[in-house]
Parts: structure tokens; sequence; C-alpha cells
């Protein structure tokens, strides 16, 4: 591996990657079947620090650096792509914001919480008629004295049943484009904020993905994430890293794909032989494992790029959108080499291909992240 990790790094990877078999693999089936949220699982990954992985201890969390967090996540995805998907929004964006742009007064009072896995945290920014185009946004949050009052439909909001805790996103002021957009950390509870309708989705079956809906729901004032007019930057600086963690979740799960594919190809006889003998699969199997390790290695350097405290937007869309299109032909490949079992639930591969679809649309479409892409190197003019 080009990448040297640390002697902790390495340590907290092998820590994960034997609770993620040894716990979380063993069930991921019959929760894709039975579309049970992973609460067992998220209390256990609680207790072991992997919901407040980047918080620092002063808020209870472990404060590792985000490589660790990357090394994780993956090791997570590969087990369990819909447990992992509420690791990767919980710890990228809800903590990560809270920690950024929260006063001393959310963080004690949301933060530890959090970082201790007591609640688990969602992040609302997607509407029904505002999805790649965040700033087209219809919800309001009109101020009344020490509170704002909520209306609005947020929607494919991760978590947002079993969350205790959301990230919501609203116009205080209509008149401005992005800059009229705050964000809000809203309790579940409070009356007028509802639960609507959940998603009956291809993949990560496991992971609730809702409706929210805000009738008159009035949020106190301090709940405020930053200031009037922060809240476009806080879900782009939260995607920055929310995007890192899609591609970490990519990389798990073709890691998965590929050594299923390869276990598969070493068992199975056909011709008198087994068929990784054969060169066509073999070569296959090479591609798939080198466009894995390109994607692994870009994802790293997102990751330490973020922990040197560089500005990463543009590391960040390039390893997704590279990640999450490499996962997607490595899934449909894994399950070209299993031949028709690999079209059945007799075998891992279908799920892995299921699941893998949405990385390349959730946390911005691939061609959102060409978007960014483009617009950096246009506007900064470097060469990449
Ligand atoms: N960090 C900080 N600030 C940023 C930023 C970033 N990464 N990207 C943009 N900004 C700032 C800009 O600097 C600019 O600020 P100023 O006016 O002060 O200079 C402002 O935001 C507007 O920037 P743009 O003009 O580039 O904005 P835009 O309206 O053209 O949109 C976009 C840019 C990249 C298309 C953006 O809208 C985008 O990322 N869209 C996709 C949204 C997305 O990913 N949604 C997924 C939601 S989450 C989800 O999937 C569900 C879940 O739960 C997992």
């Amino acid at each position: 591996m080009l990448f040297k990790l640390t002697d902790e790094q390495l340590m907290i990877q092998s820590m994960v990657r034997e609770f993620a078999r040894k716990v979380v693999a063993p069930t991921a089936a019959e929760r894709d079947r039975s579309k049970e949220f992973p609460a067992d699982n998220l209390k256990k990954m609680g207790e072991l620090g992997l919901l407040g992985m980047m918080v620092p201890p002063e808020y209870d969390g472990e404060g590792a650096d985000t490589v660790s967090y990357v090394l994780a996540l993956a090791e997570i995805a590969g087990a369990c792509a819909s447990t992992a998907v509420v690791m990767s929004v919980h710890n990228s964006i809800v903590c990560e914001s809270l920690l950024r742009f929260g006063s001393e007064d959310l963080k004690k009072r949301y933060l530890k919480r959090l970082a201790r896995g007591r609640i688990i945290g969602a992040f609302a920014l997607t509407e029904p008629q505002a999805g790649s185009d965040p700033v087209s946004q219809t919800t309001t949050a009109v101020r009344d004295g020490d509170h704002y009052v909520l209306n609005g439909t947020k929607r494919f909001t991760t978590t947002g049943r079993n969350s205790g805790l959301v990230i919501v996103t609203a116009k205080t002021d209509e008149s401005q484009r992005h800059k009229g957009i705050s964000a809000f950390v809203v309790e579940k509870g409070l009356p007028g904020f509802t639960v609507g309708r959940e998603e009956d989705k291809m993949g990560l079956r496991a992971s609730d993905t809702t409706d929210l809906i805000f009738e008159d729901c009035r949020v106190p004032a301090k709940n405020l994430l930053g200031a009037e007019g922060l809240g476009f930057k806080i879900a782009m600086t939260g995607l920055d890293g929310g995007r890192i963690g899609i591609a970490a979740q990519s990389i798990g799960v073709a890691q998965a794909a590929l050594d299923a594919a390869v276990k598969y190809a070493k068992e199975r006889d056909q011709f008198g032989q087994k068929i990784a003998k054969f060169q066509g699969l073999r070569w296959m199997v090479a591609d798939m494992a080198t466009e894995l390790e390109a994607a692994r290695q870009m994802t790293l350097a997102a990751a330490a790029r973020k922990d040197r405290g560089e500005k990463v937007s543009l590391e960040a869309s390039m390893a997704k959108l590279f990640a999450s299109e490499m996962v997607n032909r490595l899934t449909a490949k894994a399950i070209q080499i299993h031949g028709g079992y690999g079209f059945t639930k007799d075998y891992p591969v279908e799920r892995y291909y299921r699941d893998a679809r949405v990385f390349t649309i959730y946390e911005g479409t691939s061609e959102i992240q060409r978007v960014v892409i483009s617009n950096h190197i246009f506007k900064d003019k470097r060469a990449v």
C-alpha cells in the first residue's frame, strides 16, 4: 500500500474489522430482508467510540483522525452498508457540523450524547423539489421571539425515523439565495415535527430514509447552528466530509465484493478446473483490484488532507466520484464471476450491487461532483 498508515490507524482498522466481521456481518443479509434498523449494532458501536470518532475527548469523542475514520467506516460498510450509512451521516455531517459551527451550549447539550451514541443524528437538506439544487428549498424558518417557527417538508433523510436529533436547513430570508438559508438543531418530539413517508428502497434497506414534516414547529432560537444565513455553508462543508465518507463506504463494499468473487472463483469448477484458472476471469479480478486500490489511495489522501486542516472540497468530490463509480462497476463484475448464483440471494454479491447503487447518487450525484471538480479547475486554473 502506498499510503503509510500509523500503528494507531492500523490498530483501529484491525479492531473495527474484527467487530464488523463477528458482530455486524452475520446478520446483514437478514437485516436486508427484514429492513430492521441496526439499533443493537449502533449501541455497541457507540460503546466502541465509533459514533464520535472525530469528536475531541472533551465532548466525549475519540479524537481520532479522518484517516482512522475512513478505515473504520470501510470495515463497517464491507459488513453491512445499511449500518455504515447511518454511521457516516452521524459522524461526517452531524457531529462534525456541531463541532465546527455549534455554540458551546449546543455542543454540551447534544454533541456529547451524539458522540457516545445515545442518540443518532440525521441531516435534512433535500426537499421534494430541491435535490441537486438545495438553494431552491422552500422550508421556512420565521423568527418569533426566542423561537423560530419552521414550516416545510424534507425528503430522503437518512435515519429520519430512528434519529433523536436532526440538523435541518430552512430559509430565514427569502430575498437572499444561499445566504438566506440557516441551519437548526431540531430534537425529535417537538410539537409540529413529524416523520412522514418512509421510502421502500432497492438497497440500504435497513437504513430508514424518510420525509420529515414541519408544521408550525417552534424551535428554540438557541438551536440555530452558527448564525442566520450560514446554513448553506454549513451544509456544503458537512458534505465535503460526507463525500469522503461515501468514498469510504464504496471502498468497503468493493473490498467485500472482490473478496467474495475471488473466494467463489477458487471454489467453482467448470471445464474440469477451477474458474480462477481462466485468464479472462483473472484479468477481470486484476482490473477490479487495481480500481479499488486507486479509489482507496484517493480517499485516504483526501482524509489526510482534511486532517492537515486544508480545504478538501475538490479532493472529496474526486474521491466520491471515482470510488462510487468504481464500486458500481466492481459489484457488477463480482456478480458476473458468480454466474447465475450471483443473481440469487444465496450469495452476498447481489446485496452489495443493490446497496452500492445509491453511492453515485446521494450526498451529491456523480454529475454534481463533476460540477464541483470542473468549477475548481476552471476557477483555480489548477493543473491536476
Ligand atoms: N464549502 C464551503 N462553502 C462552499 C462550498 C464548500 N464545499 N461549496 C460552495 N460553497 C459556498 C461558495 O463559496 C459560495 O459562497 P459565497 O457566495 O459566499 O462565495 C456559496 O456556497 C454558493 O456556491 P455556489 O455558487 O458554487 O453554489 P451553487 O448553488 O451553484 O451550488 C452545488 C453548488 C455544488 C451544485 C451544490 O448545490 C451541491 O453540492 N449540490 C448537491 C447537494 C447534495 O449533495 N445533496 C445531498 C444531500 S444529503 C443526502 O444525500 C441525504 C443523506 O442523508 C445522506
